[in-house]
Parts: structure tokens; sequence; C-alpha cells
């Protein structure tokens, strides 16, 4: 247990990590593309009813797994169960973690990009096909893709290696409610332009007929990517958390924060793409377009798209630090501590901008990587993860509130035990079924 010496100050501090971790750029960017691509509001109810059923035990299971086992998701399996049985599990997590990286870091450069043409004012008085070509020309040129995106690889190193873990802490405590009043700004504007009912329609309207086991598909790998567990990365987190901290009201905490960062996203983006005329099925570049166009339309245009890609940049640099800690972390362990700390975050760092570099020369690289991830190597760590805690290392009551009783809490840990025994493995499962194409071959 002697991580714990390590632990966060205070119960708000793993409150924050967790959900700095959470809100990111998978709330900002991916959850509008996501939804726009698969239906609009059928997408939104499924999504909705993935992070009931799947993201809050899934937290839960991780928090709890890392606070018992006082290790990161190398050594936790091991650890608990007295085995190598389980080793398949870490190793992972571990791979998802740094495909995970290659990517996000992309996309963290393109918001640095942003940024930085916030501030120089480049994109101002472009129309929405402007934006677009703007976009494309941008991305376009590799080097200056892999410039922006070292940038926030460096920043990330920089505070692994400094360990500044608590600065960032605190910053995020000022900045996340900066980010949330931002965003509440913006759909407040977004809303006041002529057409924007339409896309609330888009964003609201449930038309059942379009939820295919591709939108579920879709919904529950995002809920995964956006709620950051099925990596272990959250174990890691747990094993930093004081004994006496409430594993079933963080969890909520985070998943509260979380979804309203991404609905929130959701009625600035599609509202604006209907008034603007964009298409909402346009894929990873749809924030990139619409979000500076919108930005334009704000009072103190410069300052507000300054002051929101900056809070995003914030955002993202959260969910990369807590990837990275995952991948130094464990590399330390896979060392036996041979490797200092110093050594890891340098290996890392190496391997990472090998990574981000190679999906920004390769497109399918770059959405590979996502697909995999979101579709099969965090739905497979999830299942693993469940698995072990459902049939393997029961959860005790003390183990989600450490004191009181009430009713509702007596009940919690039966229904806990029982999604993840058997609702959460046979959901994905099918989902898995599903993306083998199994399901067709019955419908014909
Ligand atoms: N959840 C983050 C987001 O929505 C991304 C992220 C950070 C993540 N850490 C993670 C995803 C660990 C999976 C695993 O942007």
């Amino acid at each position: 247990m002697e991580q714990k010496k390590h632990g966060f100050s205070s119960k708000v501090g793993v409150v924050l990590a967790a959900a700095g971790s959470a809100v990111g750029l998978g709330n900002i960017w991916k959850f509008p593309y996501v939804t726009g691509e698969n239906g609009g509001g059928a997408f939104l109810i499924v999504y909705l009813i993935c992070v009931l059923m799947f993201g809050l035990p899934l937290l839960m299971t991780e928090f709890v797994i890392g606070k018992k086992a006082g290790k990161s998701a190398y050594g936790a399996f091991r650890e608990l169960s007295g085995t190598n049985r389980w080793q398949w599990l870490s190793w992972c997590c571990i791979i998802t973690v740094y495909l995970i990286m290659g990517f996000y870091f992309v996309v963290t450069g393109w918001c640095t990009n942003y940024l930085y043409e916030a501030i120089m004012g480049s994109y101002a008085g472009l129309d929405a096909d402007g934006m677009m070509a703007h976009f494309q020309s941008t991305v376009s040129s590799a080097p200056r893709m892999i410039g922006v995106g070292i940038i926030p690889i460096l920043l990330t190193a920089g505070v692994l290696w400094f360990g500044v873990n608590e600065g960032i802490e605190r910053l995020s405590k000022v900045l996340m409610p900066l980010l949330l009043l931002m965003m509440l700004l913006m759909a407040g504007r977004v809303l006041m332009l002529d057409g924007s009912s339409e896309g609330m329609r888009f964003m609201f309207q449930i038309d059942f007929s379009k939820i295919t086991p591709e939108v579920v598909m879709m919904a529950a790998g995002q809920c995964f990517f956006s709620l950051s567990v099925g990596v272990g990365m959250l174990i890691t987190y747990g094993a930093y958390m004081p004994n006496s901290q409430n594993v079933t009201m963080t969890s909520l905490q985070v998943i509260v924060l979380d979804t309203m960062v991404a609905v929130l996203a959701g009625i600035i983006i599609f509202p604006a793409v209907f008034a603007f005329g964009f298409n909402p099925a346009e894929g990873p570049e749809l924030v990139f377009v619409v979000l500076p166009a919108v930005l334009q339309k704000m009072s103190f245009a410069w300052l507000s798209g300054v002051l929101f890609f900056l809070l995003l940049f914030v955002a993202a640099l959260t969910s990369t630090i807590s990837l990275m800690e995952v991948a130094v972390a464990s590399l330390c362990e896979v060392s036996r501590h041979r490797l200092s700390r110093h050594q890891s975050v340098l290996i890392v760092t190496a391997i990472v901008t090998v990574l981000m570099v190679a999906c920004v020369l390769s497109e399918t690289l770059f959405a590979g990587s996502d697909m995999l991830v979101t579709q099969i190597l965090m739905p497979l760590g999830a299942l693993g993860m469940s698995l072990f805690v459902g049939w393997y290392m029961p959860i005790k009551k003390k183990d989600l509130m450490p004191q009181g009783q009430t009713p509702l809490k007596r009940r919690l840990r039966p229904v806990l035990m029982f999604s993840l025994r058997w609702i959460v493995p046979i959901a994905i499962l099918l989902i898995f079924l599903n993306g083998l194409g199994v399901f067709d071959a019955v419908r014909g």
C-alpha cells in the first residue's frame, strides 16, 4: 500500500483529477461529431443509457480495484488475484493507452493550432466554406501539424517530469467552472441565431427508427472513451484514494460533470451547424469548423476565441496528463523500477512522439487507432474488469461506502454486483458479436 503515501491531498483532489481526465476532447470534439454521424437524438438517448449501464458500474469497479490493490493497472490484477492469469488485462490496458495517445495528441495539436490562430486572428472573417477550406489546408500541412502536436506532448511530459500534478489540480479547480461558464455563454449566443431550433430538434428529438446496432456500438465506445473507463486508468487513481473516500459519490460526480459538458457541447454545435449551413455528419473536423464560426459571433470575439481555445487546450491537457501518467507508472513497474520515473517519462515521450507523427502522416492510422480503441480494446478491457470483480473478487459493502447504512446503500451492492456479473458482460458480448456481423447473418 505504499502508493497511498503519494496520494492526493484531499478527496476533492481525486474527484478533480478523475473529472479532469474524463472531461476533454472526448466531450467537446468527439461527442458532437459522433452524435452528428449517428442520428442525433437517437444516439444521445442510447449514449445516456450506456453511461448509466456501463459507465457508472465500471467507474466504481476501477476505483475499488485500485483502492484495494494500491497498485496501478499493471500490478493491480496480480496483487489481488495472486496469479498471473489476469496479466493479459493489464497489457490490454497499456496498449490501449498508447494507441489513444497517438491520435489524441494529433487532435490536441489541432487545438494548439487554433489557439495560436485565435490569438493571431487568422480565421477572422471567414464564412462557412472558408472555415472548411481553412481547416483542410491547415491539417494537410504535415510539418505544421507535427509541430503543434509536439507542444502538448512536451507540456504533458513536463508536468509528469516536474511532478506538478497538484498545481494542475488546483488550476483545474478554477478552469473547469470557467470552461462550463464559457460554454453556457456560447450556447446562449448560438440559440439566438436564426435557424438554431432545427439543431435543437436534431439533438433532442428521438427517432427510434434510427437506433441501429451500429449506433449502439458507437454510443458504448463513446461512453468508455469519454469517461476514461476500460483502460485501468482509474485503477491508478483509486490507488491514490484516501480510505475514507466514498467511491459511489465520486463516480456519480464524475459522470454528471462529464455528461453535462458533452451535452452542452452538442447544444452549442448543432444549432450552429444548422444556422450556418454545415453538415452535422461532417466527421472529425466538425467542431473545428463550427466553433470558430460561433466564436466570431460572440461579443468580444477575439477575447472569446482566445479564452475558449485556451480552456479547451487545458481540458485536453488534463486528459493527456492522465493518459501519460498511466504509461509512465506502468513502465516503471514493468521494469521493476530499474527505470527511474524520469527515464520512464523520456522513453514514453519518445514513443508517443513517434505514434503522433505516424497518425499525422497516415489518416488510416489516425482513424484506425480510434476505431480499434473505442470499438474493441476499451470494451474488451471493460469486459475483463467486470468479470474480474463480478466473479473473481466480489466487492464488499465497505468498499463502496465507508460509513453509515441506509436502505438505498444496502441495495446498491447487490445491484452493482448483478450488473457486473451479467448485464455489463452480456451487453458487451452482444456488441462484439454484432461487430463481427453475427446478427447480420441472422437477419439475412
Ligand atoms: N476521457 C478523455 C476525453 O473524453 C480522454 C481520456 C483521458 C481517456 N484519459 C483516458 C480515454 C483514459 C480513455 C482512457 O477526452
